[in-house]
């Protein structure tokens, strides 16, 4: 049995399958971009909704002020919402104290598939090092699953790219055995990462534009998230969801 295996896209994943394993949700363009930023930014919590409906019900049964909506479809942010799911809105200034509601296309949407997992942890590349050394810190044997939230059920090169990362980490770290997924997503970044050190931001920065999810933001003037979700180790802060109480903290 390999230690990590890899889902490039929630739906290869049943919740079920997760029972005692460690899921590790990947959504770099830009849920899970967006939530570290939130948190390291001082938000108290992160709400993930499924739907429009479902985020203004549950910010409107927090206590007044204590709520912001968040979030996305087709990339916008929602009218009547707070935020949208750009990392630069959350900003101290913005979301100090505050309980965010959001609501994304696919990112949130994998968080909560996951919830049958021991423990849901979230990845993106401003938080990479500090998930590793987390992740590297559990309890052996420890049978982590690196899924990715892809977009609208296509497979994204931006979050097989981070799941390579994650996955060669572990591997040359502590010899993790690796599955078929995992192997896949980590040739991806090994072909990303080889060669010189000092321009690897610049390459990250390349292939994220040319990915779907990096395509679909360009398409809606939105490039400047992407240089912001390449920025790797950023934060180091680890944030993980509960499922028992909804909510993702650090
Ligand atoms: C999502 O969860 O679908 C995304 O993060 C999409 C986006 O922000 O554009």
């Amino acid at each position: 049995m390999p230690d990590v295996r890899g889902h490039f896209l929630p739906e290869l994943v049943c919740s079920d399958d997760l029972a005692g394993r460690v899921a590790v949700v990947v959504d770099v363009l830009r849920a899970t971009t967006t939530i570290v930023a939130a948190l390291a930014a001082g938000a108290r919590a992160v709400v993930p909704c499924l739907t429009i409906d479902e985020a203004r019900r549950v910010a409107s049964a927090l206590p007044p002020g204590t709520a912001l909506l968040g979030g996305e479809r087709g990339g916008l942010a929602i009218e009547g919402f707070d935020l949208g799911n750009s990392p630069a809105e959350y900003t101290s200034q913005a979301v100090t104290g505050k309980t965010i509601v959001l609501t994304t296309t696919n990112g949130t949407k994998a968080l909560v598939r996951c919830r049958g997992a021991s423990q849901v942890v979230l990845a993106a590349f401003v938080n990479f090092s500090g998930v590793c050394e987390y992740l590297l810190r559990i309890e052996r044997p420890t049978l982590i699953d690196i899924v990715c939230a892809g977009t609208d059920s296509h497979q994204t090169q931006e979050d097989v790219l981070l799941a390579g990362a994650l996955a060669g980490r572990l591997a040359d770290a502590a010899g993790w055995q690796l599955d078929d997924g995992a192997a896949m997503a980590r040739a991806a970044w090994s072909a990303v990462s080889r060669g010189d050190d000092d321009e690897l931001p610049s390459r990250v920065i390349a292939t994220l534009r040319d990915s779907r999810g990096g395509r679909n933001l360009i398409a809606i003037g939105m490039d400047r998230d992407i240089e912001t979700a390449a920025e790797i180790d950023r934060f180091n802060i680890v944030p993980r969801f509960d499922p028992s109480t909804g909510a993702v903290t650090i």
